[in-house]
This record gives structure tokens, sequence and C-alpha cells, in this order.
């Protein structure tokens, strides 16, 4: 494996992620020498303004000589000579997003980019884009580590499983890093002394302990009692964003009635699902939030570097998501074994569950990809029959797409665990298609 002069590719470039990530490259340059950059966008002008502003990243680094930065809407050029890929598509952008989550909620049903029905919209389009990245890596650098983000993961990682199970991917999601920060940052703890025991499906998981090597023992017990008397603030990195505030707030709820066990905030969606549409405007959501902040922001930024314009010009935190993708990466060309919570078939790690179920465990990462932990202890059967009923439901979705059956996408949206009745569920199927066109596989 190469260890140095690495080339790097951004799939999906024109995210508003990709300065958080290129930050976290820039400042690891140590442990992961990258000499080349490439942004890789299907949307040329999105690509276009990121170019520039990474550009002038590197420029304020004074790294322009040293690290050659590229952007192209053409996969051969994007992925030949790659030796690390990050992936983090969002197919039909935003736009799609507002659709998957405003859709449901005219059926009375959670409207969520990920979990849910509108994470099952989401999904089918995004197993369709991804499976074409997976494509072009195995056409044009094999041997590249592909490091995915792209959600929602539980079905992409299954879709992939499915159509290449040789690939070198590691399917990643940054929300137990952040879970973990906020704790950190509210409470007074570092997370990097922790060693947190988790499980569950991507968005669907428990903490069942979290040891901390600086008072070596398990220091949730008295973070759940915490977390019992005192709210848990937005920690810097969602400064002034209410929508994750409202979150915390209901993992509080969930660690109140479900006692014992750090809940997924996503859990909220699957156990209160009327407390979250009761809270959210149905003509105002997420997707309108994140086009009208992070999004517009981004173009701002775009146009203030060309034209040159003085002052401050990077505005924002980028907090942990970038870092914690560079971290996995340099985990992998250092051999660290480093441990991080990655979505990897079960095969045995959670032992009372499905083998070819795609759950999320800690998994120490190397040269040789993800080593997951085994838990050693079987669930409860609350958490596995929470569990087996989604995972069921996903697998359908995932059959539904190879299998071009709407028979089978019909039964996994009825079986989806925020759905009440096979009459929205069949409406909502119903409208997606419409809304989807070709994003979507035909369904017959
Ligand atoms: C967390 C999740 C991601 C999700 C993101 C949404 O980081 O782990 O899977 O995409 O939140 O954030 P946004 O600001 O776009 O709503
Ligand atoms: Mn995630």
């Amino acid at each position: 494996m190469k260890t140095n002069h690495l080339n790097v590719v951004i799939a999906g470039g024109g995210s508003t992620y990709t300065p958080g990530i290129v930050q976290a490259m820039i400042s690891s340059r140590d442990r992961f020498p990258f000499s080349s950059l490439t942004l890789y966008d299907i949307d040329e002008a999105r690509n276009d303004d990121m170019f520039e502003i990474i550009r002038y990243m590197l420029k304020k680094e004074a790294l322009s000589k040293e690290v050659a930065l590229y952007q192209t809407t053409d996969a051969q050029e994007a992925f030949t000579g790659a030796d690390f890929i990050f992936s983090q598509l969002r197919v039909g952008g935003m736009k799609m997003r507002e659709l998957d989550e405003k859709i449901p909620m005219k059926h009375g049903l959670v409207g969520q980019e990920t979990c849910g029905l509108g994470g099952f919209s989401y999904g089918l389009r995004s197993i369709k884009g991804l499976l074409e990245i997976v494509s072009y890596v195995n056409q044009y650098a094999p041997d590249a580590w592909l490091l995915n983000y792209t959600n929602p993961e539980t079905l992409v990682s299954e879709a992939v499983r499915r159509a290449f199970p040789e690939v070198k991917m590691l399917n990643a999601c940054d929300m137990t890093i952040s879970i973990e920060e906020t704790i950190a940052a509210n409470y007074g703890y570092d997370r990097k002394n922790w060693v947190p025991m988790y499980y569950g499906l991507n968005h669907f998981g428990w903490y069942t302990s979290i040891y901390d090597k600086s008072v070596d023992r398990d220091v949730l017990p008295e973070i759940l009692e915490r977390l019992e008397q005192e709210r848990l603030h937005v920690a810097d990195f969602n400064a002034g964003d209410d929508t994750w505030q409202e979150a915390w707030d209901m993992m509080r709820l969930m660690t109140k009635n479900f006692p014992g066990y750090l809940p997924n905030n996503y859990l909220e969606y699957y156990l209160y699902p009327n407390r979250t549409i009761e809270h959210t405007n149905p003509n105002y959501t997420r997707a309108n939030i994140v086009m009208d902040g992070r999004e517009k922001n981004t173009k701002e930024m775009a146009r203030k570097v060309r034209e040159q314009e003085e002052g401050e010009i990077l505005d924002f935190n980028f907090g942990e998501h970038g870092q914690y993708i560079m971290d996995m990466a340099a985990s992998i060309l250092n051999d660290n074994h480093d441990r991080f919570m990655l979505i990897v078939p079960n095969k045995g790690a959670i032992p009372n569950l499905r083998d070819d179920a795609m759950v999320e465990v800690p998994a120490y990462v190397g040269r040789t990809g993800a080593e997951p932990i085994s838990l050693r202890f079987a669930i409860n059967d609350f958490h596995k029959g929470l569990m087996e009923a989604q995972n069921a439901a996903e697998k359908l979705l995932v059959d539904a797409y190879f299998e071009h059956s709407y028979q089978k996408a019909l039964q996994a949206f009825t079986l989806n665990q925020t759905v009440y009745s096979a009459d929205p569920a069949k409406q909502i199927l119903d409208d997606f298609i419409k809304a989807n066109g070709d994003y979507w596989p035909e369904l017959n």
C-alpha cells in the first residue's frame, strides 16, 4: 500500500461538509500525507464553488504547491489513481430531501431524511447513486479504500454488500461521535479517554457502557443520572441549531422512560413519532433550515472567495464530522487499530441477531480493514424486537431495489417502525414513486 503522496477523491465534492473534511486532512498531514485532492460531483456549479473555497483554504495554509487540487464531473478522470475515496453523496440534493421530509407528513407520519419513510425514499435513490460510485472504484481504482458517509447508511451498505462484497469499504456515521462530544462538552469529560460499548442498526442503537480510561471505570451510570437532572445543551459545533436542541431533549425523555441505556437520538422517530410530528413544521422542515443556513452560507463563501473580499471568509465551526473520517483513513494507513463505530455485517457481533443484518458496533481499523468486536452478551428483547422489525423492513426495501418489486417495497413501507397502517404506507409509496421519477428504480 502506498503510504506517501496519496491521491484523495471526495465523491460528492460540492457538499457543504467538504471544507470540514479538508480542514481535518490539512491538520493531519503528518499522519496522512496526501499530495492531490480531487473533488468529484455531478453538479458542476456546486463543485466549482467548493473548488474555489478549498483552493482558498490551501492557499491560506501555504499548501498550494504541495497539494494539487482538481475538480471534475468525469468518473474515470476522478477515480483513476485514487488511493482513498471519501464518499458523501446526497442523491437528489436538498430539493429531494425536502420532499422526503414533507410527503410522509402530509399523510400524518414522521418526515425525516434517514428515518421512517423519508429515509426509505432517500434509500432507493441513494443505493443507485452509491452503487454507481462503487462500480467506478472497482473499475478505475480497485485497490483504493472507500470511506463512506453516504446516507441512509444501513440501506446503502446492505446494497453494496450484496452487489460488491469484495470492495475495500468502511461505512461510518458521525452521530455517535456527536452524541459523545455533546455529552463530554456538557458534563466536562474528554471523549478521547472513552471506550464506549454500543450496538444497533445505523441511527438506531444504544450505549451499554462508556469506560473512561482516565478514571478506570464505566461513566455511563453517572451520565444517565446527570441526564435526568440537567438539560443537555447544543455543543459549540452545532451552536444556534434548535433542531439539535430538540433532539437532545428527546434523548433525555427516552433515557427517563427507558432507563439503563443511552439511546441514539434518532430513536425518537421510532419511539415517539407523535411528538416528533408535533414539533416539526410540515411546511418548513430540516431541509429548509439547511438550505437557508449552511447551503446559503457556503454559496456566500464561494462568492467572497471569487470576489477576493477581505476579512474572515471561512466563518463556521466544522465540528467532528471531518476529523472522524480523517482519523479512520489515518488508522488504515498507519495500521493503528483505533476504535470507531462502523456499520458492518453482524456475523455474530450481536450474538442473538441474524448474521446478515448490517449492524453498527465498535470496530478496530487497520491495514486489513475493520475488525468488529463481538458483544459477547445477548441483547434484550425490547431492543432486539425493535431492531429485527426495522432490519426486516430495510432488507425488504433493498430486495425491492434489486428485484424491482412494488410488493416488496410496500411490505417494507408497511413494516417500517414509524408506520401504523398499510393505508398511509401505500399512499406514501405511490406519492414517492411519482416524486422520485428516474431517481428510483422502476417498481412493478
Ligand atoms: C448527523 C447524522 C448524519 C446526518 C446529519 C444531518 O450527522 O449522523 O447522518 O446526515 O446529522 O445533519 P443536517 O444538518 O444536514 O440535518
Ligand atoms: Mn449518520
